[in-house]
């Protein structure tokens, strides 16, 4: 069966993303291609999918500028209905003819917009609405076949549409949440403008994903890297459904792994039924990064070394083939947009080798969000401890100390960090949280233990709050929680004199320290 679909010419908008998941949401298919597809390409899709319109998204340039993203002026006289968003707005008119000027500073963050005509896209909305802002260009003046639908102060032409076909132009983001009636105006054009049917569901991507691996593996062996985050323990799931015994996980124990983690995975999976190999290779990291300290060579030393002893264990169980977990976003940022079909190697410890050589890499969740996981893996029945993990990197611990890393300064992490983890689960704090870990740092400061000098390691607690880890707050945690982290840090842990708070967002500090 096809499903109604929205397609999402990606110009390079941070929001682009939001605005397929907010399609989603609405139960109709939606994907994201590059911009530059041709008219012939599109037919293409229409083989797959029934793509009932097309939404051109947000991005970082202007008409004008050099290399600028361009569509196809014929995908407009498709017939397929047509959205333009910020840049996909100025775009339309820039190509039919209407004018854009190059703004002298940008409008940026919530305005007030005038609705002038009610209709399509804007249908059902109050006179005046509060939207979200963020471009530097404007469009100026329209062609004859189309008419003016909202303006701003700045912006005279806020939202257009033509005339007599269905193309809409919004200058606002209606895919932020700071746009109040976002929502309403997306689906007035994806139900009101498009008539697509909600038809689709997270759930068809399980069955998508169970056919491929058993159309490609059949009843050869399979083998996946179980890291025991969301994304490699529901594909672990699906696979060892799909293919029982004749699936192999394998989880690697670099020695950076959080207190208790490797137990606790081995014995989750084990009781899910599956076919669990734990690999324990902390000394032969621990070798390979000996008076390593930068950060990115650290990186691709543990994931060089990863995919080493993977591939000892692909070649003496005998498997083929290759699952990952690689998940919507993942693929879109490796930039493999323009050629998803071609075989190519992600796996979500940064560093790896981009070639792994099996006869076949299978990607069951690669159309998912992480939200979407998360339904699946509650659907497949994972505990919610794996649902609700926090992200914790491939590289693990080994990240979180800055400088070298020895096996004292490993053990010394791990401690900090189950203290963090336990007085932050035992203050209600943890539903809000995206993330809260100890970090080693390489600065030693003086302190007073007992009646004598002491002269130890900082340690550096960060906690952020965040939903998709693009961005990232610190969280306002109380004071007594700090306090009584860094209390039982600096007692129970006789080499750390110190204890600090990262009160940094992201952007500008990226959420792990390397
Ligand atoms: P940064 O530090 O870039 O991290 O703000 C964003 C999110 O990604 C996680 N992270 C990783 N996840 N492999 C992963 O699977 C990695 O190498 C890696 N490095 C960072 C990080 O914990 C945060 O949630």
């Amino acid at each position: 069966m096809k499903f109604d679909t929205i397609l999402v010419f990606d110009f390079g908008g941070q929001y682009s993303h939001l605005i397929a998941r907010r399609v989603r949401e609405y139960n109709v298919y939606s994907e994201i291609i590059p911009c530059d597809v041709t008219p012939k390409e599109v037919d293409a899709l229409q083989k797959k999918y029934n793509v009932k319109g097309i939404i051109l998204s947000g991005g970082p340039s202007s008409v004008y500028s050099e290399n600028a993203p361009k569509i196809d002026p014929r995908m407009l006289v498709l017939g397929i209905p047509v959205l333009g968003i910020c840049y996909g707005h100025q775009l339309i008119a820039h190509i039919s003819n209407g004018k854009v000027i190059v703004g002298k500073r940008r409008e940026y963050g919530v305005a007030r917009i005038t609705i002038d005509k009610g209709i399509g896209v804007l249908k059902d909305l109050g006179s005046k609405e509060k939207v979200w802002m963020s471009h530097g260009d404007t469009v100026h003046e329209l062609p004859e076949e189309y008419e003016i639908l909202a303006h701003t102060e700045n912006s005279p032409i806020a939202a257009f549409r033509h005339k007599k076909r269905a193309i809409y132009g919004l200058q606002w983001h209606p895919e932020v949440i700071h746009t109040e009636n976002g929502m309403k105006m997306l689906r007035n054009f994806v139900f009101g403008v498009c008539n697509c049917k909600a038809n689709w569901k997270t759930e068809k991507l399980i069955e998508k994903g169970i056919q491929e691996i058993k159309n490609v593996v059949g009843n050869k062996k399979a083998i996946m890297a179980l890291s025991g985050g969301i994304d490699s323990s529901t594909a672990s799931v699906l696979a060892t459904k799909t293919l029982g015994k004749n699936l192999t996980a394998v989880f690697v124990d670099h020695g950076f792994m959080r207190e208790g983690e490797p137990e606790f995975v081995k014995a989750t999976f084990e009781d899910l039924g599956m076919n669990l190999i734990l690999v324990k290779a902390q000394k032969r990291f621990l070798d390979k990064l000996k008076g390593i300290i930068d950060p990115e060579k650290k990186r691709k030393i543990i994931g060089g070394e990863f995919i080493r002893v993977f591939e000892e264990i692909a070649k003496n169980i005998g498997a083929e083939y290759l699952i990952q977990g690689t998940i919507y976003p993942d693929r879109i940022e490796s930039g493999i947009r323009k050629h998803s079909d071609k075989i190519k190697s992600h796996h979500n410890v940064a560093g790896l080798p981009t070639k792994i050589e099996f006869k076949g890499i299978i990607e069951p969740l690669r159309d998912m969000y992480k939200d979407e996981v998360r339904k699946l893996a509650e659907t497949l029945g994972l505990p919610q401890e794996i649902v609700w993990r926090q992200p914790f990197p491939g590289p693990g611990l080994a990240v979180r100390i800055i400088g070298e890393v020895t096996e004292e300064k490993a053990e010394l992490v791990r401690r900090a960090d189950k203290i963090v983890t336990e007085e932050i689960e035992k203050s209600e704090l943890k539903e809000r949280l995206w993330q809260y870990f100890a970090v080693l740092t390489d600065t030693k400061t003086t302190g007073v233990k007992g009646d004598s000098r002491a002269y130890g390691y900082t340690v550096a607690m960060r906690a952020v709050e965040s939903k998709e880890a693009m961005t990232a707050t610190f969280s306002k945690i109380p004071y007594s929680v700090l306090e009584r982290i860094s209390t039982r840090i600096t007692n129970e842990l006789p080499l750390i004199t110190r204890v600090v708070y990262d009160i940094t967002h992201k952007p500008p500090g990226t959420i792990e320290w390397e």
